[in-house]
């Protein structure tokens, strides 16, 4: 077996490797691909194993800046064909994304892990860190919070992002990019908002349509602009009434869930997917 760099045509492998480990979600090869294009455009490290001449295994992974702890790792996925699991590719793939992370100089990496994976992360030298919190609200419970003094802004390029809200400050590390290029790179209906306080970026929110009711949304601030963080939430989340949704939920850490109270009622409940991390 190898691991190698993956490249667009191994997206037609990656198809059946999905129908074992995503069986859930109904993929088709060009979704398979849309979904590849921002990894093979180099935001993303994409590494592949390969048995055989079929590939049979991936993961897909980057490097963040954070505000105070340097550089983070975030491993988005990895998937190994059913028919190949148990036998140490997950572990070769995890090991050469790592040193990959390594060499750009992340120091931790953080991974969100669904709890059918946890044991194998914990196998890793990996460990779960804090809690993620599941909060949800009618859309018309939100406050319309209206203020002159904070403006809202479309983007339509992620990269149109300016440099201090790239990392995350309240938001789950990585959770805004991925909202963010789901909207701009997989063409998902939503919006990626910037907001301004006096002609600076304060923060920002990307809304997506998960359904004909629910949309997700993810928030973040700078932490300057934490008490306008009501204000940004929303927005970001009400920017889903234009759809027929009529519910927005968000998958928040549990250390900045105090933060959310009085932008909503929210109903809060225990997400399914677990934090994990491991200092390199
Ligand atoms: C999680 C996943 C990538 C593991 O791949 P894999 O190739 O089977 O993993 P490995 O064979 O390298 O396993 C490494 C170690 O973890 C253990 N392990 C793997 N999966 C496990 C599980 N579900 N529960 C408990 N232990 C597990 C293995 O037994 C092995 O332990 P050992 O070295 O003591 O023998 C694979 O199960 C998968 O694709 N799952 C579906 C997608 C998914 O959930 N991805 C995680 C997203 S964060």
């Amino acid at each position: 077996m190898i691991i190698r760099k993956g490249k667009m045509w191994d997206c037609n492998d990656l198809l059946t490797v999905y129908q074992t480990t995503r069986w859930s979600e109904e993929y088709t090869t060009e979704e398979v691909k849309e979904e590849h294009r921002l990894a093979g455009l180099e935001r993303w490290g994409w590494l592949v194993a390969e048995k055989d001449d079929q590939v049979i295994g991936e993961i897909i992974f980057r490097v963040e800046p954070t505000p105070n702890k340097g550089l983070v790792g975030i491993i988005r996925s990895i998937d190994v064909d059913i028919r190949f699991q148990k036998q140490g590719v997950g572990r070769q793939l995890v090991s050469e994304a790592e040193s990959i992370l390594k060499k750009r100089q992340a120091q931790r990496i953080l991974i969100r892990s669904p709890p059918t994976a946890y044991n194998f992360w914990m196998k890793l030298g990996y460990f779960g860190r804090g809690k993620l919190t599941w909060i949800e609200d009618e859309i018309e419970n939100i406050p319309v919070m209206r203020t002159s003094s904070i403006s809202t802004h479309r983007l339509r390029e992620f990269d149109d992002l300016p440099d201090s809200l790239r990392f995350s400050h309240l938001a789950l590390a990585d959770s805004l990019a991925k909202a963010a290029s789901d909207v701009v790179d997989k063409n998902e209906v939503g919006r990626v908002l910037e907001f301004q306080r006096e002609g600076k970026p304060i923060g920002a929110g990307v809304v997506v349509k998960k359904d004909a009711k629910k949309a997700e949304f993810v928030a973040d601030v700078v932490p300057d602009g934490l008490d306008s963080f009501p204000v940004i939430v929303s927005r970001t989340a009400r920017a889903a009434n234009r759809w027929t949704t009529t519910t927005a939920f968000s998958i928040v850490p549990d250390d900045s869930l105090g933060e959310y109270i009085g932008s909503g009622t929210w109903d809060i409940k225990e997400a399914r997917d677990i934090p994990v991390t491991k200092l390199l």
